[in-house]
């Protein structure tokens, strides 16, 4: 657990070209002594319903894009605002948290390539979507996600790409992202910083071999398909390690290196922690990194359970409510999705259509 709210010191772990950085360093919350709170389960009797970003209603697009408007419009020190939700990213994953409350003040915390990274993750986009919610008075809403397992949803939606909506700024651009790939182009699921220049259908047939590889043959145990054990006192190991979860190391950090910018310093903003984030299509593409985990314990197979040990259980975090309370979470209270009041609509009958896929 990271003591936020007495020490965080500027990103530095993992941005190779810090002098030419385009995004901030300084990446602490704000508010720094300010008292955590215990988490409350929600309460609400409705669920949100996260909804296939390519295949979402005008409503569920125009909230959206104004919920996000509004995010950019509040003050940047305010703790909902659209930097300060970019940071935590940053603050987590790039060395602005050390282990001091376990006792490791030397030791940097790093919640990737771990068994962090689903919980993690999974906690920060629950506290977005509430944020977003509030701020535009829709106690429903849902966030969308990158359905990049169906062929139709391989393109990053429509939404995301025109600078300007109606003669103004269109919340959902970010100008930091590979221009070569963003519009028209299906994302590769596969790319490891080389276009593979093949046909659609090859590309479709190759995305969906890539989904099956990370759900199914790579990810068949809770260690392989959640990530290595990483405990208090371990050093953050490298995302070429053996030990990284099967979708965190594939379909997930491929999606990140083929959005982000590679003419910028660190391939702003999806090629890098502390800049993914400032990113939207980020979020959506964590929302369906979340449903991965949903659809492999859905698939049933024997191993397809999640942790139990207790150093996974009772790992936390700390984040911003909706209510601007910071509070503690628990990897333990994230795994049951009927608690935390949000699901996932599938938009087809077929929920696995990778699933004849084997690589
Ligand atoms: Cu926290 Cu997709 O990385």
């Amino acid at each position: 657990a990271p003591d936020i709210t007495s020490i965080c010191k500027d990103a530095s772990a993992g941005i190779r070209n810090q002098e030419k950085a385009i995004r901030t360093r300084k990446c602490c919350p704000p508010s720094l002594g300010k008292k955590i709170k215990a988490f409350q389960f929600p309460t609400e009797n409705s669920v949100r319903k996260r909804w296939p970003a390519h295949a979402g209603t005008k409503k569920q697009v125009d909230d959206y894009r104004r919920a996000i408007q509004a995010m950019r419009d509040l003050p940047d020190d305010h703790p909902h605002s659209f930097v300060n939700q970019a940071k935590i990213h940053c603050a987590y994953c790039n060395g602005g948290y050390t282990q001091v409350d376990s006792g490791f003040p030397e030791i940097d915390i790093q919640i990737h390539n771990s068994w962090l990274f689903f919980p993690f993750h999974r906690w920060y986009l629950y506290f977005y979507e509430r944020i977003l919610g509030k701020l535009i008075n829709e106690p429903n809403f849902a966030l969308p996600y990158w359905k990049w397992d169906e062929p139709a949803g391989m393109p990053i939606a429509e939404m995301f790409l025109t600078e300007t909506i109606d003669g103004k700024p269109n919340s959902l651009y970010d100008v930091y992202r590979n221009a070569n790939h963003i519009e028209e182009k299906l994302v590769d699921l596969d790319y490891d910083g080389k276009d593979k220049d093949i046909p659609d259908y090859q590309q479709v047939q190759c995305n969906l071999a890539t989904v099956y590889r990370d759900l199914v043959r790579n990810g068949g145990d809770t260690l392989s398909f959640f990530g290595g054990e990483y405990v208090a006192g371990d050093s953050p190991v490298g995302n070429s390690d053996p030990s990284v979860g099967s979708v965190e190391s594939g379909s997930h950090t491929a999606v990140h290196r083929w959005v982000g910018d590679p003419t910028q310093p660190n391939s702003e903003d999806m090629g890098n922690f502390y800049s993914a984030g400032y990113d939207p299509s980020f979020y959506i593409h964590h929302a369906n990194v979340d449903r991965m985990w949903k659809l492999w314990k859905d698939l049933r197979l024997p191993g397809h359970v999640e942790p139990t040990d207790p150093d996974w259980l009772n790992a936390s975090y700390v984040f911003y409510d909706e209510n601007e309370d910071l509070v503690r979470v628990y990897n333990k209270d994230c795994v049951d999705l009927g608690k935390l009041k949000y699901n996932f609509i599938e938009n087809s009958r077929e929920v696995f259509p990778w699933r004849k896929s084997r690589p």
